[in-house]
């Protein structure tokens, strides 16, 4: 059965419930550059048609960029695809550290080198990566407004936001997509009703770190009632725990990250399984969901 495609907030933009996450592909420990083509090859081929990047996916400020170059190379071997590549900009890597920078001076310097990196005249979608404490949150959005405005991005997602800054941002633009961290191990997006939010008002709630992150995707992989389940499906813990997601809204699209074939293969394949409604209360309730 093909898979139903889910929205990009109001835009038209419609695509695969799981897309590719690709800040593996370029930040320490990433594989090499052939490998990391690969990786993308196979997410192409298995019709995974939302990548997500940003402008800091890479090693430091002397990199900005890796990610999204290699997205733009790995693309151009594909002229018919329908890949949406999503990006952000408000963050920066001195010496390797992560920090804000959500000046409106900054953002639209980011947005017209993430252009030029991923070779594009525009973005379907350009989020805030987080919101930053030393700059009044209006100017943040403003400079995102005016970005829009000026047609160099199409559609503004926030990253790393509370309900209330969603509820703020909505007073000054359309917002079409929210993208935080949210996975069985962290559900705050849920507890906070963030993701009630996006389904009520049609925005898209992109779920990054899906199955744990680098840091806790040991815990995702050893789980006994996630390895129960999948065993049941042949399928692999992390199939269950993006199915599990899925039906979690209509509105939540999920950004596995991969830096072998292996996981997007596997994540590609998690499209495929329909978990019964038993399994997903036993998962609810293994997590505290
Ligand atoms: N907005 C933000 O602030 C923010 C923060 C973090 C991440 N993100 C975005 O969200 C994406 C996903 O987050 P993430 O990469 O941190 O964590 P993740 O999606 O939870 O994945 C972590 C690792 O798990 C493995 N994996 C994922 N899916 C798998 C599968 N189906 N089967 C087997 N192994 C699997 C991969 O390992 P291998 O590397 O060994 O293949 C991957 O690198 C990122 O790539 C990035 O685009 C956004």
């Amino acid at each position: 059965m093909p898979v139903a495609l889910r929205e990009i907030g109001t835009s038209g933009i419609k695509i695969k419930p799981i897309g590719l996450g690709g800040m593996p592909l370029s930040v320490s420990g990433r594989p090499s550059e052939s490998e990391a083509l690969k990786v993308l090859e196979i997410a192409v081929g298995s019709d995974l048609n939302f990548i997500d990047t940003a402008d800091v996916y890479c090693i430091d400020e002397h990199d900005i960029g890796h990610n999204e170059r290699l997205i733009a190379k790995a693309l151009k071997r594909y002229p018919k695809n329908n890949v949406t590549v999503a990006t952000k900009g408000g963050l920066v890597r001195p010496r390797g550290a992560w920090l804000t920078n959500g000046s409106p001076a900054h953002l639209l310097r980011a947005c017209e080198a993430s252009l030029k990196s991923l070779e594009i005249e525009c973005i379907d979608l350009y989020y805030l990566h987080a919101v930053d404490d030393k700059v009044p949150f209006k100017d943040s959005l403003e400079a995102l407004a005016a970005l829009k405005k000026s047609g160099k991005i199409r559609n503004i997602g926030l990253s790393n936001v509370t309900l209330k800054q969603i509820e703020y941002a909505r007073t000054i633009l359309e917002v079409a997509a929210i993208q935080n961290r949210c996975n069985p191990l962290d559900l705050g997006s849920f507890q906070e009703g963030i993701v009630q939010y996006c389904e009520r008002n049609s925005i898209a709630f992109v779920a990054y770190s899906p199955v744990g992150g680098s840091f806790q995707k040991s815990r995702i992989a050893e789980h006994p009632v996630l390895n129960k389940i999948a065993s049941s499906y042949q399928a692999n813990p992390f199939q269950v725990v993006l199915a599990w997601l899925l039906t979690k809204s209509p509105n939540l699209i999920a950004i596995p990250g991969a830096s072998r074939v292996e996981s997007v293969s596997s994540s590609a394949g998690a499209m495929e399984l329909t978990l019964s409604l038993e399994d997903t209360n036993e998962i609810d309730h293994a997590f505290g969901g």
